[in-house]
């Protein structure tokens, strides 16, 4: 089932009085339960279409479709709502809140997703994604203690602890070595799969294209 969708989506930047067009109409179907890989050439525009898709930046042309519903003709505070509800974000670096710990910081996506959940409900949650990214034992530690794979996979938990229904990500491994980011890759699969989370996920990386159902490759402003 085709749970997200962009239809002649398009981009378009103006540096003085230059205009560029970066997309020229992109046609994307996501299928729910799967993992989407993006890749193409630095420059071709994959973070840009990444973040109209996440409902980061608006797009110049275009619809964006998702869950039966369209969201370029939202207002601006229904995609909010839409982001920090059914949509989670994993960027190149973890961006970790440097004085919350491990567990502090799934409490406060918990908060700012709105996420209707006792205490006691929400004890568990943490709980159980803490045991699922095998960081249990390091619920207490704060990120300066933590290693990059190890911070990686809380971002990657912080993203998902509000079960939303994608999950956009930015070069997740890129900061990583090559046994990390298998790891790291295992784990969004895992957890994409486990939870039947939509995912859409720019890479530079020829192996971790493996983990992906689909690629997708952009090139010249269009999908190949
Ligand atoms: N806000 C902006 N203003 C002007 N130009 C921009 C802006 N954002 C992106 N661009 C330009 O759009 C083009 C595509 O950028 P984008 O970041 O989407 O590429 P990318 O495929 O993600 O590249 P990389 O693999 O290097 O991350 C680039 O030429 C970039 O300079
Ligand atoms: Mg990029």
């Amino acid at each position: 089932m085709t749970i997200f969708a962009t239809q002649q989506v398009r981009k378009s930047f103006t540096n003085g009085e230059v205009s560029e067009e970066i997309l020229k109409g992109i046609d994307l179907k996501l299928e729910q339960g799967k993992v989407t890989s993006l890749v193409g050439a630095s420059g071709s525009g994959k973070s840009t279409l990444l973040t109209i898709a996440a409902g980061l930046q608006p797009a110049s042309g275009g619809q964006i479709l998702f869950d039966g519903k369209n969201m370029t003709d939202m207002s601006a505070e229904q995609v909010r709502k839409i982001r920090a509800r059914e949509f989670g974000f994993v960027f190149q670096s973890a961006h970790l809140v440097p004085f919350l710990t491990v567990e502090e910081q799934l409490f406060l996506m918990l908060e700012v997703s709105e996420t209707k959940m006792k205490k006691s409900g929400q004890k568990k949650e943490v709980a159980n994604m803490l045991e699922l990214i095998d960081m249990s034992h390091r619920k207490d530690a704060y990120p300066a203690s933590l290693s990059g794979g190890e911070k990686q996979r809380v971002a990657i938990a912080r993203a998902i602890i509000h079960k939303p229904k994608m999950l956009f990500a930015d070069e997740p491994t890129a900061s990583l070595d090559s046994k990390r980011s298998t790891d790291v890759m295992t784990l969004i699969r895992e957890l994409t799969k486990t939870l039947n989370i939509t995912t859409l996920m720019v890479t530079h990386d020829e192996e971790m294209l493996s983990f992906a159902d689909h690629v997708v490759t952009m090139k010249d402003g269009l999908i190949e």
